[in-house]
């Protein structure tokens, strides 16, 4: 079989890396082996994300961008076929293969273990027919992807839950997903095993609502993720458990527990609140109050008094007054986040805000924008100082910006920089924090020997 170079390139959310290099595992016994750059490709994905506007322009113009590699490649008598995968290939199919006529391919979030069928189709028709799949077909894509995952590095994605049954009234992702899926405990677990054995030392739990997950269980009834991470605790070797993104509705009891019992489960949790006013959590359908989530961040740190928070933001929701932006400044106030994603609201066709009279208008999302992420920007900075001085377990990841450096992370997802020899890459080392900014940390190898993970103060 003759090597075929695969080129994907991956826009969105964490789910889309994942499933980026699940087809890159699917492919790969047809001969396809991914690389970083697109000259020579014969086969090129995008993957795309819907989730906020200008989205399919973008897929448009890097399409126009990809089109003088496709000439180049005909020249020297080759063929180059282009795919368009993800969340803006599930809602823009047909309009896609439409506008543009040099796309062979294309196909939704829940086809990609049928990537072989398609490829062989087109393949078989000597590239003139066109592949269009947006199908959410009944049996999970999960149960037909290779049983291992190719490892890169020692941290690692493992989708356990896909899809969402929430709709929130901006948001795309259940269209775009499908309703709700959980993935067996045991096939979870599989994959975490052969992962490890492969080097991996940290795992996060993946899904568009993954405290949401209720799979089989090892004994025949249904668990929640609390049980599950417990499970997974048992682990020879899996060091750190994370997990994303939770929504505030499916805290439970066994998550909880977790938190406080199980020493790999790190204590930083994404959990999005969206907003800090009643009214508009309400239109945004999110069926919590900005006091039910307060409760929930207290709970938290009451049973892990170190556990850190992120969350994502909308600003500009259609109805929100000065008060209701206030009302967000004063939760961000109170929760003091570790770190967090804002996003002014972004109309999305479909979706039942799109639809409410008052918008609000691009001058005063930016405003408020800019007033948030300087708040959320100080208390970054401020986090990241209150470690200062701090020995802490940092996850030795990946190589440094020079020579003699690497990069790893903190139980709070912190970037660290340190001086280390390359030996110590995937080791977790104790690390002196010495320096911090915004965006990350320095620090200095306390021991040279790895030692196992403590829970910093
Ligand atoms: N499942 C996650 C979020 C998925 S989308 C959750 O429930 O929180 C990631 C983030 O994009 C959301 O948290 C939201 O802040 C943002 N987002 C989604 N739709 C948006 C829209 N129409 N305009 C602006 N931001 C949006
Ligand atoms: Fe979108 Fe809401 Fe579902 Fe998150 S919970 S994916 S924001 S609909
Ligand atoms: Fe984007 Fe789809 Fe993820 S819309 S955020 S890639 S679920």
């Amino acid at each position: 079989m003759t090597a075929k170079k695969l080129h994907i390139k991956t826009w969105g959310c964490q789910m889309n890396v994942y499933d980026s290099q699940r087809m890159a595992d699917v492919l790969a016994p047809l001969g396809y082996a991914e690389s970083d750059e697109i000259e020579g490709a014969d086969l090129v994905i995008l993957n795309t994300c819907h989730i906020r506007e200008k989205a399919t322009e973008k897929v448009f113009s890097e399409l126009g961008r990809m089109r003088k590699h496709r000439a180049e490649k005909e020249k020297a008598g080759g063929k180059m076929a282009f795919a368009v995968a993800g969340c803006v290939a599930q809602a823009e199919g047909a309009e896609i293969l439409r506008r543009d006529k040099n796309v062979d391919m294309v196909f939704g979030p829940q086809t990609y273990h049928k990537l072989p069928e398609m490829i062989a189709n087109w393949e078989s028709a000597n590239g003139k027919t066109r592949i269009l799949n947006t199908e959410f077909p009944p049996e999970p894509k999960f149960d037909h992807f290779p049983a291992e995952q190719a490892t890169r590095g020692t941290s690692a994605f493992v989708a356990v839950q896909e899809g969402c049954d929430k709709f929130c009234s901006f948001c795309v992702v259940p269209y775009t997903r499908g309703a709700e899926y959980s993935r067996p405990a045991a096939d979870i677990i599989s994959e975490i095993k052969h992962l490890i054995a492969k080097g991996v030392r940290e795992v996060t739990l993946l899904g568009q609502n993954v405290n949401a997950w209720h799979g089989d269980g090892l004994d025949d009834t249904t668990w929640d993720l609390g049980r599950l991470i417990f499970q997974l605790a048992e682990i020879n070797g899996l060091d750190r458990i994370r997990y994303m993104t939770s929504h505030p509705r499916d805290m439970h009891d066994m998550l909880y527990r977790a938190h406080g019992e199980v020493p790999q489960l790190m204590p930083y949790l994404h959990l999005p609140v969206q907003h800090g006013s009643d009214k508009i959590l309400e239109t945004m359908n999110r069926k919590h109050t900005a006091d039910d989530y307060m409760r929930i961040i207290h709970r938290l740190r009451d049973i892990r008094p170190d556990m850190a928070f992120s969350s994502d933001f909308i600003v500009g929701f259609p109805g929100e007054t000065d008060a209701d932006h206030r009302a967000t400044m004063k939760l961000v106030d109170e929760v003091g986040y570790a770190a967090a994603y804002s996003f002014k609201y972004s109309r999305r066709p479909g979706t039942p805000a799109a639809k409410a009279g008052k918008q609000v208008s691009e001058d005063i999302k930016d405003r408020r924008l800019q007033e948030l992420q300087t708040k959320l920007y100080a208390d970054q900075t401020a986090f990241n100082a209150s470690k200062l001085g701090m020995t802490i377990p940092v996850l030795l990841d990946r190589k440094g910006r020079n020579d003699g450096q690497l990069q790893g992370h903190s139980p709070w997802l912190q970037t660290v920089n340190v001086a280390a020899p390359d030996r110590l890459m995937g080791q977790i080392m104790d690390v002196t924090i010495t320096k911090t900014t915004q965006n990350s940390l320095t620090g200095e190898i306390v021991t040279i020997a790895p030692i196992s993970e403590i829970h910093a103060a």
